[in-house]
């Protein structure tokens, strides 16, 4: 599967890919993921390749990940945000990409405000494009790296030898405003999970499933009781309340405690997932409100796994996209 040619020039989502092409990347990952745990981490894969992060939204773990991937596999790696950009000075994002493709970048990292952005970029510039989250659309290497968790964390998914099919995972939060949760539904059910996405009505975009394309209901299901999203789970994933989108909006809930008491993770709801269930989130964690802090910490959670498996999965996607392939992972 990692030898098969990877039929895409960017990665400007999941909902292009097919099963064959997650696995193919998901198994890439775990070879990546090995170069991590060595003394020296490093492979010589990407020498010689640029790639540049252009980030106009903040980032801790999806920033760093891709640097960290790039120097892991020798590329020269860039890193650009908005604000020290000139984009602030007026220059459009076409322009900017323009610019920084005359200096013959392999691959654009891009996270971006605007649902599309990294789409336009891939029409109008040769380097590859990664898409590290635009919008409220897709964040397909978060997704990603959330499948590369369960299939390394979860213990039926070892048994299966990686394979997610019979998993029932439970997606909890701000699904309004998450481009983690459209990519992980995308991803997950493609994979043969189950999914249930769990969120009071006010935090449900219009047509939810319906944005998940070809998801059928036999896949996915949307509740929003969280018993409902909880019972039987084999994976919990809880997502942030995205504050910073909806500054000057009516409020979605009532206060943050209240919020906290119907879809907040504690001890006591985690008790409905089976027994053997893990606990996810993409961070930034808001402790105490969607995760209880003793939840966050406690030996269900892989959220840190998540963010290793970030690296992994990073790696793997530059080494399809900018230009790698023919070195291989362990050289
Ligand atoms: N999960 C995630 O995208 O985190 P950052 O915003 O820190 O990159």
């Amino acid at each position: 599967m990692a030898d098969r040619a990877f039929p895409h020039r960017h990665l400007l989502g999941i909902e292009p890919l097919d099963a064959d092409d997650l696995r193919q990347i998901l198994d890439l990952a775990t070879a990546f993921f090995e170069v991590g745990e060595r003394p020296i981490k490093k492979v010589p894969t990407l020498r010689g390749r640029t790639v540049i992060n252009l980030f106009f939204e903040s980032s801790t773990r999806t920033r760093t990940s891709f640097e960290l991937a790039a120097k892991r596999l020798s590329a020269d790696a860039v890193n650009i945000s908005g604000s020290s950009s000139s984009t602030t000075k007026g220059e459009t994002l076409l322009d900017t990409a323009a610019n920084l493709m005359a200096m013959a970048p392999d691959a654009i990292v891009v996270r971006h405000a605007f649902a599309g952005a990294p789409h336009q970029m891939a029409r109008h510039i040769d380097a590859a494009i990664i898409n590290a989250g635009d919008g409220q659309h897709e964040h397909p290497t978060q997704a990603l790296l959330d499948a590369a968790t369960i299939r390394r964390h979860h213990p039926k998914a070892i048994a299966a030898g990686g394979d997610l099919r019979g998993l029932e995972v439970a997606i909890v939060g701000d699904l309004a405003h998450s481009r983690v949760a459209r990519s992980n539904l995308l991803c997950l059910t493609r994979l043969g999970a189950r999914v249930r996405l769990c969120a009071p009505w006010t935090l449900q975009p219009l047509g939810l499933l319906r944005l998940g394309g070809d998801v059928t209901a036999e896949a996915a299901r949307v509740c929003t009781r969280l018993d409902d999203a909880l019972d039987g789970a084999d994976v919990v994933m809880m997502l942030r309340v995205q504050g910073e989108r909806t500054i000057g909006e009516a409020p979605r809930f009532p206060n943050t405690r209240e919020y906290s008491r119907y879809y907040g993770l504690s001890a006591r709801t985690l008790a409905r997932a089976r027994p053997d269930a893990i606990v996810m989130h993409p961070g930034p964690i808001n402790r105490g409100v969607e995760l209880a802090p003793d939840v966050a910490d406690g030996p269900r959670a892989v959220i840190l796994d998540q963010v290793a498996w970030g690296v992994a999965v990073r790696m793997a996607v530059l080494y399809l996209l900018a230009g790698g392939r023919g070195s291989e992972p362990s050289a």
